[in-house]
């Protein structure tokens, strides 16, 4: 991609990056994502009849206590798959902010808390969850009978009439992971910028100065990289960031480890695919260290950021700007050095937030 805006590219200067610089540069780049990992618990994970079986479920209301809410109603397209609430608003009012879906075959925990195992267990929440679809697994089978027999009959070799209930609202779980996994990336400003600078193609000036300087610190001084790292800027694990609880109380992590050992629907469940010998290391390696993870959530992806406030597992913050200067706020706090991210000053704020703008697929569009 080359800029065409001449005056843009003036105010560019090419920055020399150091050796560390430049691979943490790389390694958050798209074209460093590994192919999709599979997914042991759930053998239709990349079936792709049951993909579309699992997308025409996950637009379909009638899944719902009231007709009207379905997967889309929180996670829509049109909004990088969150929705603009502080709060996902189904049934009733969720506890939490609904979460980007993207990328994620490339997770093992699942939910804020991580309190799902396995993407397919996962899906199986929102449906039973009286303030989101407000169903149960019975009319889950009756609504799969009467709607798409035939589908499923095709993928599961088996009537959905007549299966136990349990395995058909397992089976509707996995396909619909298998739809949410093909929900994946789109290049941005960023992923090109990457490139151009390992193919020294000296098309530096794709960013511009601010956010160059918002991307140093990001993988420096503001040790954003910690947390954020890797292709998808998260590394799918449980941390403080010192978001104001808004006068309620959670937990997160530190309230997960229960729901990991009572569901049924669980990575070594009855219904999983996986093989307890060889499968599910992270469950067997498990830190539960409840006192440790109290207070933690899930590191988001910080992939179209931009493009869909509110943010935070209790959406805190309106604005990019909230969520730097809380950090700045907190950094070097009790939170201790998790999240010390530097001294960061009016300008490294106004420069985060700039290179942050930078991971939108139509990111490309702003700067022409
Ligand atoms: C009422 C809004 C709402 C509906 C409807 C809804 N979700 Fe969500 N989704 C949320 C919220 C809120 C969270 C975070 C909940 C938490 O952490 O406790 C979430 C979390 C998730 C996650 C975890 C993402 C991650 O990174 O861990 C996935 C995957 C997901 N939802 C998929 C689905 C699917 C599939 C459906 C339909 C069966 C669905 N959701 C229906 C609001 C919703
Ligand atoms: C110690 C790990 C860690 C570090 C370091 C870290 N973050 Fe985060 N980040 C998180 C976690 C965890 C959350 C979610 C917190 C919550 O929900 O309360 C988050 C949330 C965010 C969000 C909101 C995303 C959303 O969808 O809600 C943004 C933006 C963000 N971080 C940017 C940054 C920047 C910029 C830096 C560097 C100044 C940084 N983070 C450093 C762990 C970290």
């Amino acid at each position: 991609m080359v800029l065409s805006n001449p005056s843009k590219a003036a105010e560019n200067n090419p920055v020399d990056w150091t050796e560390r610089e430049f691979a943490l540069i790389q390694s958050l780049s798209l074209s460093q994502l590994p192919p999709q990992p599979p997914s042991p618990s759930n053998r239709y994970a990349d079936n792709p009849s049951a993909a579309s079986l699992g997308r025409a479920i996950f637009n379909d209301a009638r899944f719902s206590a009231n007709g009207e809410v379905s997967c889309a109603t929180c996670h829509r397209q049109d909004y990088g798959f969150t929705d603009d609430l502080p709060r996902g608003l189904g049934i009733g009012v969720a506890n939490r902010r609904t979460m980007p879906i993207v990328g994620m075959a490339y997770q093992k925990w699942f939910f804020w808390d991580g309190r799902a195992d396995s993407l397919w267990s996962q899906t199986l929440g929102p449906l039973e969850n009286p303030v989101e679809h407000g169903i149960d697994r019975h009319q889950v089978q009756q609504l799969v009978s009467a709607h798409y027999a035939q589908p499923y009959q095709q993928v599961f070799a088996g009537d959905a009439t007549n299966q136990p209930v349990d395995q058909v609202f397992a089976n509707t779980g996995k396909a619909l992971a298998a739809h949410v996994r093909t929900v994946l990336p789109e290049t941005t400003l960023f992923d090109l910028y990457a490139d151009a600078l390992r193919s020294d193609s000296n098309e530096t000036s794709i960013l511009t100065t601010a956010e160059t300087r918002g991307l140093r610190l990001f993988v420096g001084k503001a040790k954003c990289v910690n947390c954020h790292n890797g292709p998808m800027f998260t590394n799918g694990e449980f941390h403080h960031s010192g978001t104001p609880d808004n006068g309620e109380t959670d937990l997160g992590r530190g309230a997960a480890f229960s729901d990991l050992e009572t569901t049924e629907f669980g990575f070594f469940g009855k219904w999983s695919d996986a093989d307890p010998q060889a499968d599910g290391d992270h469950i067997r390696f498990l830190d539960r260290n409840t006192h440790k993870y109290a207070g933690t959530f899930k590191t988001p992806t910080l992939r179209g950021v931009s493009d869909r406030p509110p943010y935070m597992h209790n959406g805190a913050f309106n604005s990019l700007a909230q969520v730097l200067n809380n950090y700045r706020a907190v950094s070097g706090s009790t939170l201790a050095d998790e999240v010390f991210h530097g001294d960061l000053t009016d300008r490294d704020l106004v420069d985060l937030e700039a290179f942050l703008g930078t991971l939108s697929s139509n990111s490309n569009d702003f700067h022409n």
